[in-house]
């Protein structure tokens, strides 16, 4: 029988409160979803007092300020700390982004509520599992696919080739977009998201690729393509500032064309 409601133990309920020290000049509060399997509780909302007078600029020197000082059992992803690496993607103030790019004084609102990738399995706090995400991305054959003999030095683009290129090989799979695509939600197990269908289209039109044909075969299904209907939040929300949905409707594009 279909659920409407979530079930008890899924229900976020009021957590735990860490008061800034006496003294703190500059107090913002944190308010962040915690959830840890091995205790058999609900999740809930720990709130954190920050001294942001001795704390860096962004989201994440804050969560790193409080897992050092505050409370060490928080766990979250990061790696590069510059919007490169992709692991820091979290809901920051009610939009999915980079922790380590977003600034504390940009989250809007009073706290700064973070929550893990929406609609993601939650492994624990504000760590989702990305074993979809990754087969997704799999699924695309992001790699150049070549059936001619290699010629003697390397497979060569012009410029203008070159460019086709940009606003799409920038992309470093944060799954921000994916994760904000109401379509996804819904059908994530066979639409295949924007992150993915931008990855699709970057290999669609590189000029060195010689499998355009069964790619755009692969892709022909009313789910994996289809099922985006141009809600635009993917391209709202990339912290690269990347557009998705403009790569996916590329692709519709080239579906009917090759039909003419
Ligand atoms: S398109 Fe943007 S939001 Fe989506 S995965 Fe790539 S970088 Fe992240
Ligand atoms: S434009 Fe398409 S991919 Fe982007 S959020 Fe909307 S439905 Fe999802
Ligand atoms: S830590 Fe690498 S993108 Fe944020």
């Amino acid at each position: 029988m279909v659920e409407f409601a979530l079930p008890k133990n899924s229900r976020v309920v009021p957590g735990k409160t860490y008061k800034a020290r006496p003294g703190a000049k500059k107090v913002r509060t944190f308010k962040i979803y915690r959830y840890d399997p091995e205790e058999n509780q609900n999740p809930r909302v720990d709130s954190y007092e920050v001294d942001l007078a001795e704390c860096g600029p962004m989201v994440l020197d804050a969560l790193i300020k409080i897992k050092n000082e505050i409370d060490t059992t928080l766990t979250f992803r990061r790696s590069c700390r510059e919007g490169i690496c992709g692991s820091c993607a979290m809901n920051i103030g009610g939009e999915n982004t980079l922790a380590c790019t977003r600034a504390i004084e940009d989250v809007k609102g009073q706290d700064v509520a973070i929550y893990p990738l929406p609609h993601m399995p939650v492994i624990r706090d504000l760590v989702v599992d990305f074993t979809q995400f990754w087969a997704q991305y799999e699924w695309t054959q992001p790699w150049l696919k070549t059936y001619t003999p290699p010629p003697e030095k390397e497979r060569r683009q012009s410029p203008e080739e070159r460019a086709k290129l940009d606003g799409l090989y920038e992309c470093i799979l944060c799954a921000c977009c994916t994760t904000s695509c109401p379509s996804y939600w819904w059908n994530g197990d066979r639409y295949l998201g924007p992150a993915a269908l931008l990855h699709s289209y970057r290999w669609l039109i590189d000029s060195r690729d010689e499998a355009m044909g069964e790619r755009l075969d692969a892709l022909e299904d009313p789910f994996k393509l289809y099922r985006c209907h141009t809600i635009l939040n993917c391209a709202n929300t990339c912290p690269k500032g990347l557009n998705p949905a403009k790569a996916i409707a590329e692709i519709k594009k080239m579906v009917v064309e090759r039909k003419l």
